[in-house]
């Protein structure tokens, strides 16, 4: 594996992070691509299989902290948690622990406890001394339920016997069954165990059988790790002070053991690992003094170093479970290179460790509030849709302001964009472009969470303002309040003229392109140096006043004008299609016109009738996309047009065609497009056929047949 130290990750763009890691070997192409289109995100399907009454799937963020080293190997560490300093904390303090080598992690056996509890025995000596005898007899038949265990280097290792007394005075003995799962976290085979066995023990002693399962107390399974640093004394002593605090009251040791388990779990969750297991394990070990306490050590060394130690009882998988049925599971598991569970436990005690010096660090110099209170701004001045050019500006100033609220970012942002806007109104004309946008495949299936394929429809609306003595446009005026609101207009006197190529309500993008020509019209006059990603944002809120809850595609279609393939999971996911032959196609459109919000609302209803039946077409139209992304880069027009075909299939079986689009889709296909279908919501609109090498053709045709297009790439009629 490559140096795990990678400056300034921080500072880049989720797309440029994820290429980084791609770059230095840390990700696969696959799992690379995977991040950047959400694949890796479980799908709802998947999840139904999981659970009971799933009804969806729930997005957390998914991280990485580089700079680990753990028994000297390289290693980056991924983690899914929701908590801003966390990564952050982990990463520093592995930066820091580097120079001294890293972290070093010792174990002390991996086996699962398996608990037979029985209960009912006349003499409590005389069942354990039965007990003891037929152990080996135990020992046997336990082994026989896994057979393969043994075949892989497991299996049952011994037989223990606790006794205890039971709050009415009656014995208790508990046996437990010592098994060395391999690389599994082992709870299925060890509950099958103790269940197995069960009767033999209950007849050994004599005894009834009341409990039989593991248990998560996996202190057979203990990792220990070590870290030294060379620190300032003064901090040194604090965070040795800070840990003593917490090896004797419980109140400080159930925070400080929480820090501990902010790194552990969120380990166990991004490599799909039990972490409720995890934790009750955790917190029962750090109570078997008889006392809860600090899970940490630290002190000073000889050469003045701050020393740290951890114990963790850890019982992880890296095989089965959630990591065959979760694909993020699978891929975090990769990034962490490690090749056994015994690895992957060592890197969670490392990262236990990390977390607590990330914490008590903090804790002994500046505080946990003002790294929280910065990233918490940041995320604040993003969610607000701050372009990058203000961003640390804001930032600071939402910090100094003490409300670190949406209202005040967006009204420090209003502040700033006003002057800016006031003092550089340059042009007294300018104009913007924007695309519209045409669906290739996957229109429906992406409301349920599948992909769809976008193409831009470029440069067809074109807007231009000029200065005059009022403002006079022909579209609806809050439309154009809310953008001139967004963008800081405050001196009304502007001529907004449209000259579009793309009709109102044919599902083709019409009003985002707008939306976003106006803005570039406006950044154009004004000299504003809005980027793309602003402009787009300020498109995406006029297009929620349009139309409630857009997806947001229109208006990332008109700004960016790329081929996409999107997906909505728990937000829009874009990834771009590079393509080199831009594919020969007409969009036609007639007198029909269908409302996205009704058909999306018919496609409900009748989905709720047959949810099984319409799951399965969705699941065939996000095939058709992925693979038509593929198909599309290729330039293979026929196999492409097929998908096409077999789309609309699925639109018409999901009942948002009509006899009009059914007619348009049928003339192209005669005239010899190789794909036809509804592009968009249905139920009116719009068709796009796929016509390599007869565009003409098919153009004339539609135009005879009295139906208005657009001729995307081929020869022109007119
Ligand atoms: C916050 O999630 C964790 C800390 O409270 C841990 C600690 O106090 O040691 C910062």
């Amino acid at each position: 594996m490559s140096d795990s130290r990678i400056s300034g990750l921080y500072k880049l763009s989720v797309t440029e992070r994820i290429n980084r890691l791609r770059d230095l070997g840390w990700l696969s192409a696959v799992d690379a691509a995977c991040l950047r289109g959400g694949y890796h995100v479980l799908s709802a399907q998947a999840a139904d299989h999981m659970i009971e009454n799933a009804v969806g799937v729930f997005g957390m963020p998914f991280g990485v902290a580089p700079n680990f080293v753990i028994n000297g190997r390289e290693c980056l560490v991924p983690l899914v948690v929701e908590e801003p300093s966390i990564v952050a904390g982990l990463s520093s303090a592995a930066a820091m622990a580097r120079s001294q080598g890293g972290f070093e992690v010792e174990n002390e056996g991996s086996l699962l406890i398996g608990q037979v509890h029985v209960t009912g025995v006349a003499d409590a000596d005389h069942a354990i001394a039965a007990l003891e005898k037929a152990k080996p007899a135990l020992l046997d038949a336990a082994n026989a339920v896994h057979p393969r265990l043994s075949n892989r280097g497991g299996g049952v290792r011994d037989i223990e016997l606790r006794l205890f007394e039971l709050p009415d005075g009656r014995p208790l003995i508990a046996v437990h069954v010592l098994v060395d799962t391999c690389d599994a976290m082992g709870a299925n085979l060890v509950n099958s165990i103790c269940e197995a066995i069960g009767p033999d023990v209950a007849a050994a002693c004599e005894g009834n059988v009341a409990l039989r399962i593991l248990s998560n107390l996996a202190d057979r399974s203990l990792y220990t790790a070590r870290v030294r640093y060379d620190l300032p004394g003064n901090v040194r002593d604090a965070i040795v002070t800070a840990n003593d605090i917490a090896l004797v009251d419980p109140y400080r040791a159930a925070t400080h053991n929480k820090g501990v388990m902010n790194g552990v779990d969120a380990v166990a969750i991004a490599t799909g690992n039990d972490w409720r297991a995890i934790e009750a394990g955790v917190h029962a070990y750090a109570a078997v003094s008889g006392r809860y306490r600090a899970l940490t050590r630290w002190s000073a060394a000889d050469n003045g170093d701050l020393l740290g130690e951890i114990t963790l009882p850890l019982k992880v998988a890296t095989v089965g479970g959630t990591l065959k049925s979760n694909p993020g599971a699978a891929l975090g598991l990769a990034m962490t290179g490690a090749n056994s569970a015994v690895e992957l436990a060592e890197l969670m005690a490392a990262v236990g460790l990390a977390q607590n010096f990330a914490a008590l660090r903090a804790l002994a110099t500046s505080g946990i509030q003002a790294g929280h209170m910065k990233l918490h701004a940041r995320s604040v001045a993003a969610s607000a849709g701050t372009p990058d050019a203000l961003f640390d500006e804001v930032v600071a100033k939402l910090i100094d302001s003490g409300e670190i609220k949406d209202w005040k970012a967006q009204e420090i942002l209003a502040a700033m964009r006003l002057p800016t806007a006031r003092a550089s109104k340059q042009a007294s004309t300018a104009s913007g472009k924007a695309a519209g946008k045409v669906i290739l495949l996957g229109e429906h299936g992406v409301v349920y969470g599948r992909h769809a394929l976008a193409l831009p429809i470029p440069d067809v609306v074109n807007v231009t303002v000029t200065r005059a003595s009022e403002l006079s446009h022909d579209l609806p005026g809050e439309f154009v309040d809310l953008l001139l609101n967004e963008l800081g207009v405050d001196d009304k006197g502007w001529r907004i003229s449209i000259d579009s190529q793309l009709p109102f309500g044919k599902g083709l993008g019409s009003s985002a392109a707008i939306a976003v020509a106006i803005v570039r019209a406006f950044d154009n006059a004004l000299k504003l140096g809005l980027d793309d990603e602003s402009v787009n944002a300020i498109a995406f809120a006029s297009e929620k006043l349009a139309h409630g809850t857009p997806s947001g595609v229109d208006n990332t279609l008109a700004t960016f004008a790329k081929p996409m393939l999107f997906r909505n999971a728990g937000g829009l996911q874009f990834e771009s299609v590079d393509i080199r032959t831009p594919p020969p196609l007409i969009v036609a459109w007639g007198q029909e016109t269908g409302r996205t919000s009704e058909q999306v609302a018919g496609v409900r209803e009748r989905r709720e009738q047959s949810v099984e039946h319409f799951d399965y077409l969705f699941d065939e139209m996000d095939r058709l996309s992925r693979q038509g992304a593929e198909l599309l880069q290729a330039a293979k027009w026929e196999e492409l047009g097929a998908l096409m075909n077999i789309c609309h299939g699925l639109l018409n079986a999901i009942g948002v065609s009509t006899p009009d689009l059914e007619r348009m889709v049928a003339l192209a296909r005669q005239r010899g497009a190789v794909g036809a279908k509804i592009t968009g919501a249905g139920g009116g609109g719009s068709i796009v056929a796929l016509c390599p090498g007869n565009s003409s053709a098919v153009d004339t045709e539609f135009r005879r047949a009295g139906y208005q297009t657009l001729v995307l790439a081929g020869e022109q009629t007119s």
